[in-house]
């Protein structure tokens, strides 16, 4: 994988912020909770949660919601590092496909997902061209 530098014990440490992350949010309807955290190449730790609203089409996921937090604190995608995602059901779950194509305007096909398996030392790993191969990156 291609991410910078990563060590165990930051890794235990970025699993944890996804479980904060999933406290939080807003899962009146599904109560089914999701935390992200998008990881920069400084060790900057955002957290995204899943939100949602009467109109089910309008959740927002927890990954987006990280990626959304990134760059509207003015973070660069190049800093973009990896992404930990823990869920209600901590089974090692990767993003959906619709967050694998926005991850896929921002992230190379080697950027590094960790997904929590309910032991905090031995999280799924994924990269992004593996679970979101032929992504549509047109040169618009
Ligand atoms: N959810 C996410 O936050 N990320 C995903 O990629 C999959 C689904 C949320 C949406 C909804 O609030 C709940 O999980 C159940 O689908
Ligand atoms: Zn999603």
């Amino acid at each position: 994988m291609s991410s910078v530098c990563i060590l165990s014990m930051d890794l235990t440490r970025y699993i944890q912020a996804a479980r904060d992350a999933k406290e939080v949010g807003y899962q009146k309807y599904s109560d089914y909770s999701v935390g992200a955290v998008l990881v920069t190449t400084n060790g900057e730790v955002y957290k995204g949660s899943n939100i949602e609203t009467a109109t089910f089409d309008m959740c927002i996921h927890a990954e987006r919601s990280a990626v959304d937090g990134a760059l509207t604190q003015g973070i660069s995608p190049e800093k973009f590092n990896l992404m930990v995602i823990s869920t209600e059901d901590q089974n090692g779950e990767p993003p959906c496909g619709t967050c694998r194509q926005f991850l896929a305007d921002f992230c190379s096909d080697e950027f590094s997902i960790y997904s929590d398996t309910g032991d905090i030392e031995n999280p799924a790993e994924y990269s992004l061209g593996e679970i979101f191969p032929h992504a549509f990156r047109p040169e618009l």
